[in-house]
């Protein structure tokens, strides 16, 4: 009977349209929290995320709402990630709802990413309630988003809940439509478990913490559990829900979605999207959709103070207990020593591990140009994959290559459709499909190679639009392509980590744009440096960064000695993060050049 009064839905939303305010006004509703307690923004959980503005983990709240019947009803407020990068953890976070509130800021509308987490929705057979945001703003249009939920999602808008969930305006309403419109979980209490695991995180003191929803049966503390992917057992030592605090309780039952511990010493033991069925009476199959996340981005991180390399381990033994997704072996390149190929799911996944790295473990890094895994055909026949340039054979050996390639949707209003085009011309993209939204919002379709995707389009296409692009892709499959392995010569010696894999056609620009780039970051050394950029024995760029005439001290003429300290402060400052390569010094800048082609 408790059952039939569970809701469990998430909230889909644009980053910044209002989901975390919103989230707020719901717990403030359902008096989930006392207010000196309140903290803003209690769902997203770390300070990075906080300072970002965007919801990496996801977190599930449980809720009580006594509606104006009287009933008491059972909420659970999952909350999705907003970024591409996480699309799969959405769709499992999605597939522990009934439904889902839309949320739309009023005087922005729908953007691509929205559009893409609502159809999987859709996909989920979830029950979509459209609140529009934001309704206070003097700006605010909620009948044209009204007209546009309706025209490109093709969902009924008219009972579209008018919100501001900054000043509460609409709380209510959602709710009692939350009620009302989605249905409670189906299942059966006495049937095989069967929870889906949407999430898991690692606890310093409890091991791993596992998000589930209970879709059939009911499991406790001391029940023998397995993962049906995995198929690895443990033994439940608590399960419960989060009010937000954690809170143990009996069981967890069929429409249940809460957390659960089992002594679980690894993320990668309870992946987001297996099913946990019971060692006895198991169920007879896994949950629909199970998919193994692979990194699709990978590059060198390495320590800028080489007896750093044990503790760059560490950190990252620490961050792959949390994130499985994150995976890193040891290489040691001749250019920078020791240090980590790393993989990750895409460039955010690489910008905020790298940025925890720097700033939770105090390791200052030095980072290599990213790079996507390319198959190479070798002419004996051989396929070998390549997700370091400089490990790229030599040309006489390769038969053909391979690249990743993804479907890129970007939407933008109408004015900007020729230079979006014309953007992803230049980035070697194939034209597919363009539709209009509404009178000004068009949604442009092309396949795009994902190392051009890796290079700098957001940047482009940002810059191109005046930001009023967004954009969104999957990855839809390998291509051959005519790429070949560019070295950039520092001084005559080829540099390891400065190698990129280029399209032929694009070489000669490429090395060009490069080697100005880095006679520029390359600070003067004691003698004249020849920069080259060369594919195999052909050079095809060439620039040079002049000896050194001066010594910095004499810019101060005499005698100010704090502004002579400051400026040796200066310089030593931008030495810890200068590598010697060879006998130059490269700052950190120089890797990262080789991607920015402006
Ligand atoms: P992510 O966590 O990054 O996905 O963003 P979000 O969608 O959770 O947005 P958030 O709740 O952080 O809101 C973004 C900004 O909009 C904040 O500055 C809010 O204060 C503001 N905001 C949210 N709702 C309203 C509203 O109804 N009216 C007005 N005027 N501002 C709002």
């Amino acid at each position: 009977n408790r059952q039939k009064n569970i809701r469990n839905f998430s909230i889909i939303a644009h980053i910044d349209h209002g989901k975390s305010t919103l989230a707020d006004r719901i717990l403030e509703t359902t008096r989930s929290l006392p207010e000196r307690e309140m903290k803003n923004q209690m769902l997203d959980a770390m300070d990075l995320e906080r300072e970002r503005g965007i919801t990496i983990k996801l977190n599930s709240v449980h809720l009580k709402y006594t509606h104006t019947d009287g009933e008491e009803y059972t909420f659970h407020l999952i909350d999705t990630p907003g970024h591409v990068d996480f699309s799969y953890e959405v769709s499992r976070s999605l597939a522990a709802c009934e439904g889902a509130l839309l949320v739309v800021d009023a005087s922005q509308g729908i953007e691509a990413q929205t559009l893409a987490n609502v159809y999987l929705a859709v996909d989920n057979d979830l029950e979509i309630i459209p609140v529009i945001n934001k309704v206070d703003l003097p700006g605010a249009e909620p009948e044209r988003i009204k007209k546009e939920i309706e025209d490109v999602i093709g969902i009924d808008a008219s009972d579209a809940v008018y919100a501001s969930a900054k000043s509460g305006l609409g709380t209510d309403e959602i709710l009692s439509q939350v009620i009302d419109k989605i249905p409670a979980p189906g299942g059966n209490r006495e049937n095989p478990l069967q929870a889906l695991v949407f999430d898991s995180m690692y606890d310093t003191y409890r091991g791993v913490i596992s998000y589930i929803r209970v879709v059939e049966g009911s499991i406790r503390p001391g029940d023998k559990i397995k993962m049906m992917q995995t198929e690895k057992e443990f033994e439940v030592a608590e399960v419960g829900v989060f009010t937000p605090k954690p809170v143990a309780s009996k069981e967890l039952t069929v429409g249940d979605v809460g957390f659960l511990i089992a002594n679980i010493k690894n993320v990668s033991d309870s992946k987001v999207g297996d099913t946990i069925t019971h060692v006895k009476h198991p169920a007879p199959e896994p949950l629909p959709g199970y998919k193994t996340m692979n990194p699709m981005v990978f590059c060198g991180m390495h320590p800028v103070d080489a007896s750093d390399y044990s503790a760059l381990r560490d950190a990252l033994e620490r961050l792959e207990l949390n994130d499985s997704s994150l995976q890193f072996e040891a290489e040691s390149s001749q250019a920078l020593g020791f240090g980590f190929r790393c993989g990750f799911l895409g460039l955010l996944h690489m910008e905020i591990i790298q940025e925890r790295i720097e700033r939770e473990y105090g390791i200052s890094l030095i980072t290599t140009a990213p790079s996507v895994i390319y198959h190479v055909y070798l002419t004996d026949g051989e396929l070998i994959e390549i997700d370091n340039p400089s490990n790229m054979p030599d040309q006489q050996k390769v038969e053909l290559v391979e690249e990743p390639f993804v479907k890129a949707a970007v939407m933008v209003p109408n004015d900007f459709v020729g230079a979006v085009m014309e953007l992803c011309q230049k980035k070697r993209g194939e034209f597919t499909d363009m539709r209009y939204l509404d009178e000004n919002r068009v949604n442009i379709v092309y396949y795009l190679p994902l190392t051009e995707i890796v290079y700098d389009f957001f940047d482009q296409l940002k810059s191109s639009t005046k930001g009023y692009a967004s954009f969104e892709y999957e990855f839809t499959g390998y291509r051959e392509s005519n790429l070949v392995k560019m070295d950039i010569l520092l001084n005559g010696e080829p540099v390891d980590a400065l190698s990129v894999i280029v399209h032929r056609d694009m070489a000669f620009e490429r090395g060009k744009t490069i080697v100005e780039k880095l006679k520029d970051l390359i600070p003067r050394q004691q003698f004249e440096v020849p920069v080259q950029a060369a594919i195999g024995n052909n050079i095809i760029a060439r620039s040079t960064i002049k000896a050194m005439r001066k010594n910095v001290l004499s810019k101060c003429y005499g005698g100010d000695v704090t502004r002579k300290r400051k400026l040796l402060e200066k310089q030593k400052e931008g030495k810890r993060r200068m590598k010697n390569v060879g006998k130059v010094e490269v700052p950190q800048e120089a890797f990262m050049s080789v991607l920015r082609m402006d």
